[in-house]
Order: structure tokens, then sequence, then C-alpha cells
């Protein structure tokens, strides 16, 4: 490839117009001289020696300025844009909140079938016990024994535990807004959170069975008599 004078004289027309280039003309030509310099052959580098003296006369100062702005610029878009993406991540994770604080929220019209103040059948609690210990109901492979233990090894809950339910618990607090939860509440949240999982269905054998085994942890739990 010849090198093509035409191409360079307007090239240098427009650098000798200075500023009123736009600016990718300026930053596409400052490339351009150093891509010269390094790959293009003998005659070539005069023409760029050329040119580069003409850049400096004519407005090398521009020029670096104008790439200043323009680097300015794109770093400003990009600021924007971080930002943009910032807020829309800050409002899904709102949503994302309230959506999941109202799916561990007992709905309208629902009657639990277990108790929370009396003692439950013993099918029910054998059947808690079993899913307690199942890791297929998290997202994550954990199971409720990974965190709060088996066999009477109650550990993982504070001392709010020791109320009768609802109560107060600060991660329902923190995380649901919920001032208080119910045995079923907490079992929900416990499954959308830590568990990384799906909210039980609130009719589901599976729900009734770990809140009304949760109510005998806790009569463990504060050493009242239980049946587990
Ligand atoms: C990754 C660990 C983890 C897993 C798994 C987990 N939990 Fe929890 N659980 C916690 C934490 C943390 C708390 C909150 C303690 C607090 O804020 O008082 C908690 C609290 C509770 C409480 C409330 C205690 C109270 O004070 O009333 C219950 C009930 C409970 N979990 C049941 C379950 C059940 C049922 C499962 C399985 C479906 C489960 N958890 C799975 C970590 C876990």
């Amino acid at each position: 490839m010849t090198y093509d004078n035409d191409k360079r004289r307007r090239l240098l027309s427009r650098l000798g117009r200075g500023l009123a280039g736009s600016v990718p003309i300026l930053a596409l030509a400052a490339g351009g001289v150093s891509l010269v310099n390094d790959e293009a052959p003998p005659e070539a580098r005069e023409g760029a020696w050329f040119l580069s003296s003409a850049h400096a006369e004519g407005g090398a100062e521009g020029g670096a300025e104008a790439q200043a702005e323009a680097e300015a610029e794109a770093e400003a878009e990009g600021e924007a844009e971080g930002e943009a993406e910032g807020e829309g991540e800050a409002e899904g994770e709102a949503e994302g909140e309230a959506a999941s604080a109202a799916a561990v929220r007992r709905p309208e019209g629902y009657a639990p079938a277990y108790s929370e103040s009396g003692a439950n059948p013993t099918e029910l609690l054998a059947r808690g016990e079993a899913l307690y210990n199942d890791t297929s109901l998290s997202g994550n492979g954990l199971a409720c024994a990974s965190c709060h233990g088996s066999d009477g090894n109650d550990i993982g809950y504070q001392d709010t535990f020791e109320q009768p339910f609802p109560h107060r618990v600060a991660m329902a607090e923190a995380q649901f807004g919920m001032p208080e939860v119910h045995a079923d509440e907490m079992v929900q949240i416990c499954m959308v959170a830590p568990m990384e999982a799906e909210p039980l269905a609130w009719d589901s054998e599976e729900l009734t069975s770990l809140a009304a085994y949760m109510v005998e942890v806790q009569r463990r739990f504060v050493g009242k008599p239980h049946d587990l």
C-alpha cells in the first residue's frame, strides 16, 4: 500500500483547522500516528513525522485536550451508566424484598393446621423431623438441620426462640420488616432466605409438619416437656 498523499493532505487540512475537527477525528489522528510510526515503511514514517510536526503546530495541545475531554466524557458516560445500573439493581432488590416479605407472611383467610400453643399429632412431628433433615427442600444443598442441629442438639437459635410464638426474631425484622412472626412464617423465612428456595404452599403438609415440629423443638429448647 502506498502512502496516500491525498489522504494525508485531507487529514492535515482537517488538523490545520485545528480544534474545528470533531473529537473523534482528532483522537483517530493521534491513534494513526503511533500506528504509522510502529508499522509503516520508511517513506510513510516520514509522512508520519510531517504529520506529527504539523499536529504539534496545528493542535497537538488541542488534540491532547480534546482526547482528554473525550476520555472524560467517556468516563462520565461510563459513570452514568454505572449509576443507572446501580439504581436498577437497588430497585430490583427492593422489589424482590417486598415480594418475598409478602410470600412469607400468612395470607388472608389462612387458618394454620397445627397448634402453636398445644400438642401436635406425633405423625406430624415425625414428618416435620424428616423434612427438617431433608436437603432437597433447599436450593443450595442445605437442610434446616445444617444450621439448627439435630437430635436435640439445637443450635443457631437466639434467645427469642424461648418465647412462645408469635414473637420477634431479629432476622425476620431486619430482612422482611416483620415485627413478630408465627412458627410457619419463620419456616417460610428460612425457606426463602438461608435455604434459597421457594416458600412452601400455605396449605401444604410440609409447611404444617415443619411448623408443628418447630413448636416442639421450641419446647425442648426451653426445657419444657416435649414429644421429640
Ligand atoms: C443457613 C442457615 C439456616 C438454615 C439452613 C435454616 N435456618 Fe432457620 N435460622 C437461621 C438464622 C440465621 C436464624 C435467625 C436467628 C435470629 O435472627 O434470631 C434462624 C431462625 C430460625 C427460627 C426462629 C427462631 C426463633 O427465634 O423463633 C426458626 C423456627 C427456624 N430458623 C427454622 C428453620 C427451618 C424450619 C429451616 C429449614 C426449612 C431453617 N430454619 C433453615 C439460619 C438457618
